[in-house]
This record gives structure tokens, sequence and C-alpha cells, in this order.
């Protein structure tokens, strides 16, 4: 068994993912172009100002003015905001408070590792703002996933090594970030994306402890 699980939040937690394409979707739109669903899986996991940067190049647009550039990524927050703020804990994942509840029974502590600014705000919507031992965000770190700071410093905080830490992850960049960082990793969604994680599950429902056995 491992000593701590970390958690990534948008998409494992809860369906923030699609939140977040629905806001660049909508500023995309503004800026005239489409975004489609499947270009979603380039935004999972990736920070918000390296999110506008793929967005502007799907759209081939080209933006030089780095203050012009903070003003549509906090246009983009502001609609992802609006979807957020209507947010319920209906909207946890299924299989998910079972799962927490069943590592907190034995002892394992348990962390968000998310590069999230709205972290905080997300986890009082769906009320698990205290259910966690350590929460990392993206206030707290400096460089996005793929780089495996968020996870080091959950593995900080929580006073456990990262051979026995385990990252729950739905996002290409959150698994490579996961293993550089010398952690198990379970991916949640399709095995055929997340190849690289130890293993991969459709979701919580129904898992036991030998989930976290390696
Ligand atoms: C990650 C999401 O958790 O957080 C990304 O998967 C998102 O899609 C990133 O861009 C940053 O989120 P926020 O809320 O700070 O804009
Ligand atoms: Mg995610």
């Amino acid at each position: 068994l491992v000593k701590a699980c970390i958690f990534d939040l948008d998409g494992v937690i809860v369906n923030t993912a699609r939140y977040h394409y629905l806001a660049w979707k909508r500023l995309a739109n503004e800026l005239g172009f489409e975004l489609l669903e499947k270009d979603n899986e380039l935004l999972k996991g990736v920070g918000r100002m390296e999110a506008l940067e793929i967005i502007l190049k799907i759209g081939n647009i080209q933006i030089y003015d780095p203050k012009f550039k903070e003003q549509l990524a906090e246009k983009k927050n502001m609609y992802y905001l609006e979807y957020i703020n209507q947010m319920t804990k209906e909207e946890i994942l299924p299989g998910v408070l079972k799962f927490l509840q069943l590592l907190i029974d034995h002892n394992i502590k348990i962390a968000i590792g998310s590069v999230s600014k709205n972290t905080r705000t997300i986890l009082k919507k769906v009320g698990l703002e205290s259910y966690f031992d350590v929460v990392v965000d993206g206030y707290k770190i400096s460089k996005a996933k793929p780089d495996p700071e968020v996870f080091l410093k959950a593995s900080l905080e929580l006073n456990v090594p990262p051979n026995e830490c385990c990252v729950f992850e739905d996002a290409i960049v959150g698994v490579i970030a996961a293993k550089s960082a010398g952690m198990k990793c379970v991916g949640v969604g399709d095995p055929r994306i997340l190849k690289d994680a130890d293993k991969v599950i459709q979701s919580f429902e129904n898992q036991g402890l030998e989930l976290v056995m390696f």
C-alpha cells in the first residue's frame, strides 16, 4: 500500500474539464474561430496562460502584447467562474467520496495536486474544503504540469516520500509529471490516451484498496 494519494482536481474529483472547455470555446468563438471537443485533450492539466497559447495557435492568431493576453485569460476565467459558481456536491464524480473515505479509514493521507488557481473555490462549492490533508494549487507553484513541482510540493507537505505516493490523473501532462516525480500513477480515463500510467481506471466506482497496491 502507498502512504499517500495525491489527486488532480479537474477531471478526477469533479468534471470541470468540461467547463474549462466551454469557457475556452466561448473565448475562441469571440476571437472568430471554433474550438473542437477533441482539442480539449491538449488543454487538460496545462496552466491557464499555457492553455491560452495553445488556443491562439489553434486559431492561428498572433498576439504579442502580454497585457492583452492577460486580459483574454481573465475573460476566460470569468466565463469559467460562471460555470463553477453553479456547482454543487452532486458534481463530485461517481465513486470518489466512497474511495476517499476508504483511504481515510486506512490511514492513507490524501492531497490535492492541481495547477488551478480556482482549486479552493471549487472544493468549497462541492463541500470538500476540509477533506484533504494537503492542498497544493496554482498559487503554490511556479511551473505547471508536466513539471513535477506540484506533486513534489504535495509530497513535501504530506511528509511522505515520492515513491510512497500515488497520483490520480486524467491528463497526459499530469501522468508525465507524476512519473517524473518518481511516484506511482493511476490514470482516470481512456487507457489509449493515458498509456504511461501504471494503471488506468474508467471511474472510481467499485474501486477497492488493491488499486493503491503496487
Ligand atoms: C488544470 C486544468 O487543472 O488547471 C486546466 O486541467 C487548466 O485545463 C488549469 O487550464 C489552470 O486552471 P485555472 O483554474 O487556474 O485557470
Ligand atoms: Mg485534470
